[in-house]
């Protein structure tokens, strides 16, 4: 009889186990944490920042450049670093999509930052969280506002150049297919509106938008403005030409992008629709625009959003060496 109650309770404690652990499998039960790697690196996060400053006290436009890549990787799969993986046999790299070729940068920095770290503490940090802490520091850097960021997301072992092609915004797209591009990353008009103001540091290439300075449909854009952008981008050639996205302080993270929108200063026509073709948007512009600190809190909580998008925790995904292959 005994024995038979001790079976049931070895049975039952099995099945306790069976189901916690199908429970960590599941992803949820490791939600990021900022302590994350407080024993297993205690300098991590000092390490990312001081490589880091460094880049962006060499070239200041490296903290815009970062902070894009965190964007560019988080809407395809997730933020899993899988924009990192160069092409290598089944492995086509996100590098190549239209959003990125030619125009993404800022891959050495996080080379340099993960070389850095693997000297510290050896396939402890991942390369999404290296992403993550380096957007955060670059905004920091650049005069934006600073927040705590969550930790213990883990590398794809895969990319996804259609995802890439697909997910990310183009200059050109209609504000309507923007907002549906962000809602399929959970991300509302606040966010889109908050995080299109990391346009407030960064170029652009004349190829990202001269259609809009000859397509005859120039009536909200300044003319004076019009007229600059258009000398530094002709009909053809130029392509590579850059041009400020925030004309006014480019290389400090402020308010300024919104209070351009307002004045039809714009660079991208993906930036000015958010003042011309929405009330619900063009309102969070004209707030923005107003209260620099309001834009500030909104960005923080939004960029924290973001860097939630389907991380791969727990057993799922690895810690790449090399943020370039997988292991
Ligand atoms: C809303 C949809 C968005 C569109 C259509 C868009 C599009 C673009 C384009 C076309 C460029 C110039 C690329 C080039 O010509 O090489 C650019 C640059 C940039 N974007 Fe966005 N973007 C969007 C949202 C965001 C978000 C959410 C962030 C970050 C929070 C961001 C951060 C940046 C930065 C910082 C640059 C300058 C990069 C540099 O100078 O290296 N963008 N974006």
């Amino acid at each position: 009889m005994g024995s038979i109650k001790q079976h049931y309770s070895t049975l039952l404690l099995l099945l306790v186990i069976a189901i916690a652990a199908s429970f960590l499998n599941a992803g949820e039960a490791f939600p990021l944490s900022s302590h994350f790697y407080g024993h297993s690196c205690p300098r991590a996060l000092d390490i990312v920042r001081s490589v880091v400053a460094r880049a962006v006290d060499r070239e200041p436009r490296m903290a815009a450049s970062l902070l894009r890549l965190h964007f560019h990787d988080c809407f395809v799969k997730g933020c899993d670093a899988s924009l990192l993986l160069d092409s290598n046999g089944p492995i086509a790299s996100e590098k190549g999509s239209k959003a990125n070729k030619n125009s993404a940068r800022g891959f050495e920095v996080i080379d340099e930052i993960k070389a850095a770290l693997e000297t510290e503490c050896p396939g402890t940090v991942s390369c999404a969280d290296i992403l993550a802490l380096a957007a955060r520091d670059s905004t920091v850097l650049a005069g934006g506002p600073d927040w705590e960021v969550a930790l213990g997301r883990r590398d794809s072992l895969d990319a996804s150049l259609s995802g890439s092609n697909n997910n990310i915004p183009a200059p050109n797209n209609t504000l309507q297919a923007i907002v549906t591009k962000f809602k399929l990353q959970g991300l509302d008009i606040v966010d889109l509106v908050a995080l299109s103001g990391g346009h407030t540091i960064g170029l652009s290439r004349c190829t990202s938008f001269r259609q809009r300075l000859y397509d005859g449909h120039t009536d909200s854009l300044e003319e004076g403005y019009a007229w600059q952008l258009r000398s530094r981008c002709p009909p053809s050639g130029g392509d590579d030409n850059l041009f400020p996205l925030d004309l006014v302080s480019p290389a400090r993270f402020d308010n300024s992008y919104y209070k351009n929108l307002v004045a039809g200063k714009g660079l991208l026509n993906s930036d000015q629709v958010l003042f011309t073709r929405s009330p619900e948007t063009s309102a969070l512009v004209r707030l923005y625009a107003d209260d620099g600190g309001l834009f500030f809190d909104h960005f923080a909580k939004a960029m924290i959003k973001m860097g939630n998008i389907s991380p791969l925790t727990g057993d799922h995904g690895e810690i790449r060496k090399n943020c370039r292959r997988i292991n």
